[in-house]
């Protein structure tokens, strides 16, 4: 059984496609199949994982078609590639902001739109053990899409004041309207991963503490992700593999990928 993980917050800049991206890279090392889809039209994760193809075998990759277009296409393995052994990336480009509209004139009622993208999700999702959903940071029929088509969420929150009511406010959106109104037939939240602005700052361990009152204990996964200096590099780099920090990255994504399976009952 496929599952579908999207890592969400409608907040800008707190890690979701960093995060995103190297746990789908974790799960591909352990021979998981993977997929990367990328659904936001700022295409990010389509960038890291681009140039991560390029660190490996120095080839160009060509998408058939963009994501937009496979939409229309209704053949959403048009924008596939494979990115390294067990990993495959659906590219997203700009022209997926045109998504919405796109819906509009194919139904007139919005679940009907929030409901259609999954319908082409699903023939190729069934294909990977596990497809990994990087959404864009606001609310918008993408991520409302998106959320539908998942069997889990996974909250990055970063620990700030304002992070935790925007973690919150998102958690309750997920149940009000993806689930209630819309119908979401799987969804659940699988917890909160905190991502430490800075390791040791006052207020960053305050609101660690408010967030373990406010969510418990047992919603938030017990490893953090601190600030690492590489993990901002493989935005520019892609990810490399051969250096004592990019093993140090590899030994943080480890844990938590342990800790994504344990939660999703598929630890071994
Ligand atoms: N743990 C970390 N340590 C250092 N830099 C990080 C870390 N996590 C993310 N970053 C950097 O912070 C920036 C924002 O991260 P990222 O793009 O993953 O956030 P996002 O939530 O996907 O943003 P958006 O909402 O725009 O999609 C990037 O430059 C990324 O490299
Ligand atoms: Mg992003």
């Amino acid at each position: 059984m496929t599952q579908i993980i999207t890592f969400g917050n409608f907040k800008g800049g707190v890690g979701k496609t960093t995060n995103a991206v190297q746990v789908a890279y974790e799960l591909s090392k352990r021979n998981y199949k993977t997929l990367l889809m990328d659904l936001d039209p700022q295409a990010n994760a389509t960038n890291i994982l681009l140039k991560t193809k390029a660190n490996i075998d120095d080839e160009l990759a060509h998408f058939d078609s963009s994501l937009m277009v496979a939409v229309q296409d209704k053949d959403l393995t048009k924008s596939i590639i494979n990115i390294k052994e067990n990993l495959d990336l659906m590219g997203s480009a700009p022209d997926f902001a045109l998504f919405p509209r796109f819906m509009e004139k194919m139904f007139k009622d919005y679940t009907d739109r929030v409901q259609y993208l999954s319908k082409l999700i699903e023939p190729v999702a069934e294909k990977y053990d596990f497809v990994i959903v990087d959404i864009p940071p606001t609310i918008s029929l993408i991520t409302d899409a998106a959320l539908y088509a998942s069997d889990w969420c996974l909250v990055v929150m970063q620990t700030q004041q304002q992070s935790l009511d925007g973690a919150s406010a998102f958690i309750d959106y997920i149940q009000d309207d993806i689930v209630n109104t819309y119908k979401a037939p799987r969804l659940d939240v699988i917890g909160i991963l905190a991502v430490l602005i800075q390791a040791g700052a006052p207020v960053d361990e305050t609101t660690m503490n408010n967030a373990i009152k406010y969510f418990g204990k047992e919603n938030i996964l017990p490893t953090a992700i601190h600030s690492m200096q590489r993990l901002k590099r493989y935005g520019i780099t892609g990810i490399t593999t051969s250096q004592r920090y990019d093993k140090k990255v590899f030994a943080v994504y480890k844990q938590v990928t342990d800790e994504i399976l344990d939660r999703i009952g598929m630890s071994k």
